[in-house]
């Protein structure tokens, strides 16, 4: 049995046939919708059902009940049983192929005593094919890889990424201090959907757990001095003030970025903490009564992502214009 799927507004159509996924009939046509890790989890597949009908063989964790009452699903996950109409994103012609190099280490250095600095030297041009907020996967042989977003704006040769230890990790409890300036690692990029849309004009409200600020640190220094950048809202959640590593230098953005706001957020809060506290999306809910006018970027946590796209399109946010990265096991391992 085959399902014919019209992208309203694009004029393609594709056929799903028997029990492929919307995904993979559509990358099979060469049409590349919006996608990152095909299992259901990030939410990046998300379109919106027009006319017809889906099912899903599992109800996918990326899909928070709130986009779902809005008539969004998975093109991952979801099995047309019709015919249907949707309106999905099409990646842009600018996001390039991932292909393999080898990088040369150039230092690995404390931010905080559980986040390290790693920078690595890419050949020449590679670095420019990463769009800032994409993730680099580090090959570590035999089929193991571990992926870091890249934490720096685009700057010559040179990528940076905030790597967390995470304990028994292979690689970033294995191996990152082992490593020493000068040896190589292969490399795959540039991978992930979490970038700037720079056609959505509206303001940013940008929102990170952890070294979930590693690819919107990219994304906002990419707008530094920029005359066309939006007014600019971060909320950073961490569990300690202490874990807060880059702190002091996000208060420095104040004079590069339009109208920037940030805020710190900080779940355990300890004697000396006199900012707010508890979890960063319930911070923000506190702040904005209403999020329709916002483009949103998410990365951090699967908990929070999804607690914040819930929370925010009950509040008026589009789907269409949130954009998320959750930092789990989507990307084999991401970041252990
Ligand atoms: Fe479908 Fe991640 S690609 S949820």
């Amino acid at each position: 049995m085959s399902h014919s799927v019209t992208l309203r507004g694009t004029g393609l159509a594709f056929t799903v046939e028997g029990d492929e996924s919307m995904l993979s009939a559509a990358l099979a046509a060469n049409i590349h919708l919006a996608h990152d890790c095909k299992s259901g989890t990030c939410g990046t597949c998300r379109f919106r059902l027009i006319e017809g009908s889906i099912t899903y063989h599992e109800p996918p964790m990326g899909l928070a009940p709130e986009e779902e009452a809005e008539g969004y699903a998975l093109a991952c996950q979801a099995h047309p049983v019709t015919d249907i109409v949707a309106e999905a994103e099409i990646l842009p012609a600018v996001l390039s192929e991932p292909a393999r190099h080898s990088a040369v280490v150039r230092a690995v250095e404390p931010l905080s005593p559980s986040v390290s600095r790693l920078v690595l030297e890419l050949p020449e041009g590679a670095s420019a094919t990463v769009l800032p907020g994409q993730y680099v996967n580090i090959l570590l042989g035999d089929d193991r890889k571990r992926s870091f977003s890249v934490a720096s704006a685009p700057n010559g040769r040179t990528v940076d990424f905030h790597v967390r230890r995470i304990p028994g990790g292979v690689f970033t409890e294995g191996r990152l201090h082992a490593l020493a300036p000068g040896e190589t690692l292969d490399v795959e990029l540039p991978h992930g959907s979490f970038y700037l849309r720079k056609g959505d004009f509206r303001p940013l409200l940008m929102m990170a757990t952890g070294t979930g600020l590693a690819p919107i640190k990219s994304i906002l220094e990419s707008l530094h001095d920029d005359p066309d950048c939006p007014p600019v809202t971060l909320y950073w959640g961490m569990r300690n003030a202490e874990d807060l590593y880059l702190h002091d230098e996000i208060l420095t953005w104040q004079d590069r970025l339009c109208e920037f706001r940030y805020v710190p957020v900080v779940s355990r809060p300890g004697a000396g903490w006199s900012g707010r506290t508890g979890h960063v999306q319930d911070a923000a809910a506190e702040d904005i009564e209403d999020f329709s006018e916002y483009a949103i970027y998410l990365c951090g946590s699967p908990e929070m992502v999804r607690a914040a796209k819930g929370a925010f399109v009950g509040r008026g946010a589009s789907p269409n214009h949130i954009y998320s990265d959750s930092f789990f096991f989507q990307h084999n391992l991401k970041g252990a």
